[in-house]
């Protein structure tokens, strides 16, 4: 991350948070009174590897309703990978007929520790990825940064508290969300990296997660593989672009071939790699 140190924009005027790098504090998310729409624009700060949690509703409404016109044998079983807190989704499972929907992501949930007037924020293993002071909002991601702020970050590095039992645990899950798990709506934690080792799904959304400036191609092959193989006969698979405009592209696994159903403003930068492999049995 080229600049890993952030304004907090809680403190700093709107001047200079236009100017330089800054940031929403995420320190809400400890209060556990949260609404909605904070909660969504908290989460949206996290970072855990390469990836960001950056999520919003109606982000990708022209593909929902090209996935609500789709036709499927019955009601289809839906796999959401990558879904953040589910904001994004919440739109999928107000517009589309499902039998089930299995909203997942790999990472599902974050610890805090407050310590000498900083919160520290964890991953469930329990590296550091985020310091949040009253002034600023620092990620622990030297990669890329560039001078002063690689320096600055060593320091800092040095004088971060271990996590030790009894830190809090936040669920990374929209509370909006949370309201409509059913027995039609499951949250589970899914590493796209790995086979998904549930049924058989007729639809997989991957909003912004098959993205280049994430994974490397032979990375986003592996994952390809595993999500083509979790779909039934005439499964579909949508991947869904928002850098910074909605685009999408419908496939459609027929006979172990992928074919591309339907292509929404310019399709997903990741079409050919999805349509050069011959087979993906
Ligand atoms: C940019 S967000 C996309 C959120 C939502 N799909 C949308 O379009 O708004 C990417 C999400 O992918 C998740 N993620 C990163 N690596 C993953 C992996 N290996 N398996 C599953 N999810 C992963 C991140 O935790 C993050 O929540």
């Amino acid at each position: 991350m080229k600049f890993p140190i952030k304004l907090n924009r809680l403190y700093w005027g709107k001047v200079l948070t236009h100017i330089f790098p800054s940031s929403v504090d995420p320190r809400v998310l400890c209060s556990g009174k949260i609404d909605a729409v904070s909660f969504t624009s908290a989460v949206s700060v996290l970072k855990f590897g390469t990836t960001l949690k950056t999520t919003n509703k109606k982000r990708f409404t022209q593909t929902i309703q090209e996935l609500a016109n789709l036709k499927f044998q019955g009601l289809p079983v839906v796999l959401d990978v990558g879904a953040s807190d589910g904001s994004a989704s919440i739109d999928v499972i107000r517009n589309i007929e499902f039998n089930k929907y299995y909203l997942t992501d790999l990472n599902i949930e974050i610890f805090y520790n407050i310590s000498g007037g900083a919160t520290y924020f964890y991953d469930e293993k329990g590296v550091n990825i985020l310091m949040v002071s009253d002034k600023w909002v620092v990620y622990f991601d030297a990669d890329g940064a560039i001078f002063p702020f690689n320096k600055i970050l060593n320091l800092i590095k040095r004088r971060i508290p271990k996590l030790v039992g009894g830190n809090k645990k936040i669920v990374l899950i929209n509370p909006e969300l949370q309201a409509l798990v059913s027995s039609k709506v499951a949250i589970c934690k899914y590493n796209m990296f790995e086979a998904w080792n549930h049924e058989k799904v007729d639809l997989i959304v991957a909003g912004n997660i098959l993205n280049q400036c994430y994974f490397s191609d032979f990375e986003i092959l592996n994952v390809l593989k595993n999500l083509i193989s979790a779909l039934k006969e005439n499964g579909r698979i949508v991947i869904v672009d928002n850098r910074p405009h909605e685009k999408s592209s419908i496939f459609k696994f027929v006979k172990g071939v992928v074919k591309l159903e339907k292509r929404i403003n310019g399709g997903t930068d990741i079409e050919s790699l999805v349509l050069n492999n011959d087979t993906w049995e």
